[in-house]
């Protein structure tokens, strides 16, 4: 696995992205949402323009689109691109792509059979990531971003990175939250009992989604190793308390002034490319 989607030989990565800070920032000062707590912050929404600026896709997929936040980022970065925009709660949008092409209907449940080769999904919806890759490898989907991909002691679902320190996530919830998923599990056996055309699949899938527990057993991981050939982290910009790689600037660059609270939320936001 490739560590990186830039050129590591020469010392380009971090020189390079430094310079497309300021073309970024002339984008995201006009952001629409100015407070996107839940949603993407500074540090992965540079990565997420970075990312996009070097494989530009001709189609972007977005799994997640809360606010609406990274959807206009998208647009913005990459205005010819195609966009589809996933959300099983659209409600949540304050702004609306003209564009994009809307969905509430989750991600592997869509047909993607004549998409461009070059397309590249965008996670952001807490789903367990090895189910993610697994699809987008499905559809014949090679780009991938993860957004939220949490270490061992954080996050609230299975992540790649997790996977990789070989841990296997419990979801712990509030007692009103397992109260809700006993109802929504006890509507499924009524309608099961009653109902002959009743088909349960897409009502258990959500209750998977409640409960996220996982496991996996020795080794597993090699599989998913095997079919990935790129699995690169994007540094923060700044150094943070948490362990991450060299960050991109030693100290806070005076164009970032303005965002120190947003500065401090990084979640290892990671491009994946499949072989
Ligand atoms: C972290 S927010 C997305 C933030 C957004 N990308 C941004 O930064 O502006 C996660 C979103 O995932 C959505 N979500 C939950 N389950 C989903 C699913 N199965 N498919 C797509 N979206 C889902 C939630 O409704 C929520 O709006």
């Amino acid at each position: 696995m490739k560590e990186s989607i830039y050129n590591t030989d020469s010392k380009f990565s971090y020189k390079k992205i430094n310079i497309e800070l300021n073309n970024f920032l002339k984008i995201y000062n006009n952001r629409p949402i100015k407070n996107n707590v839940g949603g993407c912050q500074i540090n992965h929404a540079f990565a997420l323009y970075c990312i996009l600026k070097k494989i530009k896709p001709k189609l972007v997929i977005e799994s997640g689109v809360y606010k609406g936040q990274t959807t206009w980022l998208i647009e913005k970065t990459l205005p010819k691109a195609k966009l589809i925009c996933i959300d099983i709660d659209l409600s949540q949008r304050k702004y609306i792509s003209k564009k994009a092409q809307y969905s509430n209907i989750d991600f592997k449940f869509h047909d993607f059979s004549k998409i461009p080769v070059n397309t590249l999904v965008f996670f952001d919806d807490h789903i367990n990531h090895l189910n993610r890759l697994k699809e987008a490898n499905f559809f014949g989907i090679k780009n991938i971003i993860l957004e939220d991909n949490y270490n061992y002691k954080s996050g609230d679902f299975q992540t790649i990175k997790q996977l990789f320190e070989n841990h296997k996530f419990i979801h712990s919830e509030s007692y009103f939250s397992y109260l809700k998923t006993l109802f929504i599990f006890l509507i499924v056996i009524i309608k099961k009992n009653i109902l002959n055309k009743y088909n349960a699949y897409e009502d258990i899938d959500k209750i998977n989604n409640r409960i996220r527990d996982y496991s996996f057993h020795k080794g597993y991981s090699n599989n998913i190793k095997k079919k990935i050939s790129v699995y690169f982290e994007f540094p923060p910009l700044i150094k943070l308390k948490m362990k991450t790689k060299k960050p991109l600037f030693k100290k806070i660059h005076v164009n970032l002034n303005k965002f120190l609270n947003e500065l401090k939320f990084y979640n290892y936001i990671t491009f994946i490319k499949l072989k």
